[in-house]
């Protein structure tokens, strides 16, 4: 029985102190134990007041990205280790806000390239993951336009295809997946959960077979209280990668309590 995972992308939101208080509050919200694994990914700024506000909570902390190099002439960015370093357990890899998908696009086409994550910076960040004490939550997901052209499987299993290029299957055993439609994504229109289920058990069975069992597979795109319970209860969704509701501590730990 896999452990369900319920982790908070509080994205480019919340100063230092801030985001130390609201961990703070989670953390008395959350208790000793909840029924299911708990996770925030503050920036990278507000990752070590957010470690130390947590001190002692089951809750991890996770950053939102790394790149995949271990150190060098490599100017503004952060290596795994360093990540682990500061004290984290999880990385987001491969978000469509850093693949430059949005669910409305607010800039031409041509600033796209400023994000520039794709399949394969996204396979080469996970190779430096694996062997590391962080856990991955590989993100994928299709655009609006893809699913109203039928492409939403094409897309989700090159996308997760891509992301193992390379890689022994047994690595990745203890790694996560979050499915979240770039339409869903900050737009308050949820993924249908019937739909979300089907895609998912889609991916489960994209991946090779011996790590199909293990693998965790969350749902991600407007998830929040109303909602959170009936998407969890799907037998395919591991839980979700939350952004909006996971900002708020009072509305976060229900989206927990759906999942424990
Ligand atoms: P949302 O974001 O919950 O605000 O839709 C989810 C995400 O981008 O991970």
């Amino acid at each position: 029985m896999r452990k369900k995972i319920v982790v908070g992308n509080w994205k480019m939101n919340l100063l230092q102190a801030d985001a130390a208080a609201r961990a703070t509050e989670l953390k008395e919200l959350v208790g000793e134990s909840s029924g299911c694994e708990v996770g925030i990914c503050p920036t990278f700024l507000s990752i070590s007041p957010v470690v130390s506000a947590l001190e002692g909570s089951c809750i991890g902390v996770g950053a939102q990205d790394i790149f995949w190099k271990e150190s060098g002439a490599f100017t503004g960015f952060l290596s795994a280790a360093m990540i682990a370093d500061a004290g984290c357990k999880y990385v987001l890899i491969g978000h469509s806000e850093r693949r430059g998908r949005f669910g409305k696009l607010e800039v031409p086409e041509s600033t796209l390239g400023f994000f520039a994550e794709t399949d394969e910076t996204v396979n080469l960040k996970l190779k430096a993951v694996l062997g590391t004490s962080l856990t991955p939550i590989v993100c994928v997901g299709e655009t609006l336009a893809e699913r109203e052209a039928s492409k939403t499987d094409e897309v989700i299993a090159a996308q997760v295809n891509a992301m193992l290029d390379g890689i022994e299957a047994e690595a990745f055993a203890e790694g996560v997946i979050a499915y979240e439609p770039v339409w869903a994504i900050g737009t308050g229109q949820v993924c249908d959960s019937t739909e979300a289920n089907r895609v998912c058990g889609f991916i489960r069975s994209v991946l090779p077979a011996s790590i199909q069992a293990s693998v965790r597979i969350q749902y991600g795109g407007s998830v929040n209280p109303a909602n959170a319970a009936e998407l969890f209860s799907q037998p395919e969704i591991d839980g979700g990668l939350v952004g909006g509701a996971s900002l708020k501590p009072s509305d976060f730990i229900q989206v927990i309590r759906s999942a424990s």
